[in-house]
């Protein structure tokens, strides 16, 4: 069973990508073989500076393999490093209605915030397609703003098998339902382009600082709050144990405990799940030749399995 997933780089990792889609990647290397990306050709569609692109990418490489990421176990590659992705994509552009990709929620909502979009940006889901029909992939595993773009990926790949024979596998979804939907400091979703993100790592006090504002209702210190409304205790119960969560639900409930103490309480949770992944991330920043090695390493088996596609692919198209 192949498991594959990606992750642009588009700035500082945030907690809803840790725990949206950089953990749940990390368990998965466990339970079958794991593929794991750096999409740089996405962040193309709406990054323009190459220094920054470089350097994002390289940071969140380093990033993963700091959370966790075993390159024994997971091949962790630059999407760009495999060229044939480009291709696919042509290929299954020419199957792929135009319907389909203007109905695309991620796309709609870019235009509805006044971005003019490129062609990458509309034909961004038949990339992400090819990203993982070349590989063969079973299972993605991805936050739930992404699930539409995996549907899109599965019907691709069933027209083509309709049209060409049974040559793509039929990609599933996969989606931790409890962690779906990470609330950032403002209580909407957490997103880079909200700029609500609480970040993994960078300046502590600053990152302390964004805990402290997390945006509450206005109840006064003695009155009774309600836990499963706040974004304190959301974000607290992802770091928690259940003796913790029931803890603080209590103390939620009784009143005669500010919204201050519990993001105090959060700060100290949040440090102390994160410090040893800050740790090994200082080490690691100063190993760059180990982080493109492990690339590399990564690029060169990725790329055996994309060939083998493309040599079916390319068959059964005619070319
Ligand atoms: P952003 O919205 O900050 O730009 P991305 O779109 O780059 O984040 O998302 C990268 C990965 O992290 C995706 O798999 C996405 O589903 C997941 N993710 C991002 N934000 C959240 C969130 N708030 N909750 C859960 N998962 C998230
Ligand atoms: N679009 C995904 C995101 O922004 C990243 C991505 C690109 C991806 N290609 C993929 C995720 C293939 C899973 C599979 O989060």
């Amino acid at each position: 069973m192949r498991i594959l997933s990606g992750i642009q780089p588009s700035g500082n990792v945030h907690i809803g990508n840790y725990f949206g889609m950089m953990r749940p990647a990390v368990e998965l290397q466990e339970k079958g073989e794991t593929f794991l990306f750096i999409a740089d050709y996405h962040a193309l569609t709406t990054n323009p500076d190459p220094g920054l692109l470089r350097q994002r990418t390289f940071d969140l490489a380093t990033d993963f393999i700091a959370c966790g990421l075993d390159p024994a176990k997971t091949v962790f590659f630059r999407q760009s490093d495999i060229r044939q992705v480009t291709e696919l994509t042509w290929i299954l552009s020419c199957i792929t209605p135009v319907g389909l990709l203007e109905r695309c929620h991620s796309f709609k909502d870019k235009i509805s915030h006044g971005i003019s979009p490129n062609h990458g940006l509309f034909s961004y889901p038949v990339l992400m397609a090819a990203d993982i029909l070349l590989y063969g992939s079973n299972l993605v595993p991805v936050g739930k703003d992404q699930k539409q773009h995996i549907e899109v990926a599965r019907d691709i790949a069933i027209k083509f098998n309709n049209i060409y024979g049974e040559i793509l596998t039929i990609p599933e979804p996969l989606i931790k339902e409890d962690v779906a939907v990470i609330p950032g400091t403002d209580g909407q979703k957490m997103s880079k382009s909200y700029g609500n993100t609480i970040e993994i790592f960078g300046n502590t006090k600053d990152i302390d600082k964004k805990i402290m504002g997390i945006v509450t209702d206005s109840k006064t210190l003695e009155e009774p709050k309600s836990p499963e409304t706040c974004p304190v205790f959301a974000i607290y119960r992802l770091f928690a144990n259940q003796n913790q969560i029931d803890a603080m639900r209590e103390k939620y409930l009784a009143g005669g405990f500010g919204y201050g103490h519990a993001k105090k309480e959060l700060v100290a949770i949040f440090n102390e799940y994160f410090k040893p992944f800050r740790e090994k991330r200082n080490e690691l920043s100063r190993d760059r030749a180990y982080i493109e090695s492990v690339l590399e390493t990564g690029a060169g088996k990725a790329s055996e399995t994309a060939k083998k596609t493309m040599k079916k692919v390319r068959e059964a198209v005619g070319l």
